[in-house]
């Protein structure tokens, strides 16, 4: 008798709860995806304490002239001047031929404000530095997976998030590089005769930055990187 009540009560609180959890995943996955499109500027954290190490600590992620460089937070303390990266995440949108290697989540910044254009930024297949570019200047090259640590702050590529270097190409200019085999960038940059510059390692912290209005073109896509295959329906092909 009393096995038969539970039984029978049991069902619809067993369905209620697989219904109420497939809602549930579908209200996270848009709590995660809104996360990832939440935009944020880069800043390096370096924890050494050489003088360049000192001077590294806080300074933020820039770009300017295809690269991916560490300059003043400030930006009219910068000499040359230099766009403050601001990033986002966002699925890769891989081409045809690319998309067996489904890289995951891209990194996309705006380069410039006016008119608003997004880049991707990517590590160069064989020099290892930080570049930005359209989808066809960064698909042949390391676009990702980029992501963030359990706690959302670190960024990491590859998931590597120690692999991250700022290299004094010249006098006070650190670009970014990516140590992607684990060597501290020895061969990429004998090859590319910097091995006597200065190196820091760094770490990569994101920056929430509140939403201002948005620029004039829709925001929430990466139209800019759309310059990669014709005007606009990139951002688009980018979601899958
Ligand atoms: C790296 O670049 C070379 C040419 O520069 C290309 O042949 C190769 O496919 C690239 N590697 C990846 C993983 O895309
Ligand atoms: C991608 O960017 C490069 C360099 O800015 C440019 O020459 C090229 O036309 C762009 N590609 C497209 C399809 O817009």
């Amino acid at each position: 008798m009393v096995i038969g009540l539970l039984a029978i009560t049991a069902i619809p609180t067993v369905t209620g709860i697989s219904l109420a959890s497939s809602e549930q995943r579908k209200a996270n996955q848009r709590k995660e995806d809104n996360r990832r499109m939440m935009k944020f500027n880069i800043q390096a954290e370096c924890d050494g304490d050489t003088d360049d190490d000192r001077e590294l600590n806080g300074m933020s992620v820039v770009v300017r002239n295809e690269k991916v460089y560490l300059a003043d937070p400030n930006p009219s303390n910068r000499s040359p001047p230099a766009f403050t990266a601001l990033a986002f995440y966002i699925e890769y949108p891989e081409l045809d031929e690319t998309k067996h290697l489904d890289r995951g989540l891209g990194l996309p910044t705006y380069v410039q404000e006016d008119p608003p254009l997004l880049n991707w930024i990517y590590a160069d297949n064989e020099t290892y530095e930080l570049r930005y570019g359209n989808r066809s200047q960064s698909v042949e090259h390391v676009v990702g997976p980029w992501d963030w640590c359990k706690d959302e702050r670190i960024i990491s590529l590859e998931k590597k998030k120690k692999a991250f270097y700022a290299v004094e190409e010249k006098e006070g200019e650190w670009a970014l590089y990516f140590d992607r085999d684990g060597d501290e960038l020895e061969r990429v940059l004998e090859e590319q005769g910097l091995l006597d510059c200065a190196f820091v390692p760094v770490t990569l912290v994101r920056r929430i930055v509140e939403e201002k209005p948005p620029p004039a073109q829709s925001q929430s896509q990466p139209q800019g990187e759309g310059q990669g295959q014709g005007q606009g329906q990139n951002g688009k092909a980018g979601q899958k």
